[in-house]
């Protein structure tokens, strides 16, 4: 078994950039929980399902087979052997993968997937129910959150570098919608786990965040080493 560490928290929070440089520092796989949610939308959006269809949604998702490959650090999404990683991307997949993820079906086809990726290796993997559901016996928790207003400039200035379109306002609107969507929802909603450590993130630079969550790593090998 190896050291298992859950970094859950809202959209924008830092969690993929945290967990990518905490996964590349430790030597430990990166898994982003998110993306395997996001080509899943990718593929019922490209089969013509809205995200209301609820049986559709549970019908079709059997045919969807995602699997993921680490190349260098950077994890790559194959949709039916297709590789996605960049065609995930978009607010529109984010959107689909935020409502097509309240389906049963949907978590129950993925959240296997998951534990089985963290079965042997040493994992930083990131989500919303990572340490509710997915790793409820994760070595170290983390629930990442920053003010909405901050993750949405954050969002913004992504979506700039990568040269594609971007209207802040509707970036913040989409993120309170999401949020609210993934907080409420009856199965796995997001939120923090009795022994997650809160991180706010909203006046910290990256590399502050990252030093917090590689000190808490630190002290929490400490312990079990006492143990
Ligand atoms: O982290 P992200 O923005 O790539 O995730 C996209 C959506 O997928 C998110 O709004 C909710 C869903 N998701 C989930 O329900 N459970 C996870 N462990 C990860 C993501």
């Amino acid at each position: 078994m190896g050291f298992k560490i859950a970094i859950d928290g809202p959209a924008g929070a830092g969690k993929s950039t945290m967990a990518k440089a905490i996964a590349s520092k430790l030597n430990y796989i990166y898994i982003d929980t998110g993306a395997m949610y996001r080509a899943m939308a990718l593929f019922l959006i490209r089969n013509g399902i809205d995200s209301l269809e609820e049986e559709k949604i549970s019908r079709k998702c059997q045919e969807a087979d995602i699997t993921i490959q680490h190349v260098n650090g950077e994890q790559i999404v194959y949709l039916n052997e297709e590789n996605v990683n960049t065609l995930i991307r978009t607010e529109q997949v984010g959107n689909m993968a935020s409502a097509s993820s309240v389906n049963r079906d949907v978590r129950q086809k993925l959240v296997e997937l998951q534990r089985k990726l963290a079965e042997t290796d040493d994992v930083v993997m990131d989500g919303r129910d990572i340490g509710t559901q997915v790793l409820p016996d994760a070595d170290l928790k983390i629930y990442l959150t920053a003010d909405p207003e901050v993750r949405a400039k954050r969002r913004y200035a992504e979506l700039l570098e990568k040269g594609m379109d971007a209207d802040f306002e509707k970036i913040k609107a989409d993120i309170v919608e999401r949020d609210h969507r993934d907080m409420t929802r009856e199965i796995s909603p997001l939120k923090k786990a009795k022994d997650a450590i809160l991180l706010d993130t909203s006046e910290f630079e990256i590399e502050q965040s990252i030093a917090s969550i590689l000190g808490l790593y630190e002290a929490c090998l400490k312990n079990k080493n006492k143990e």
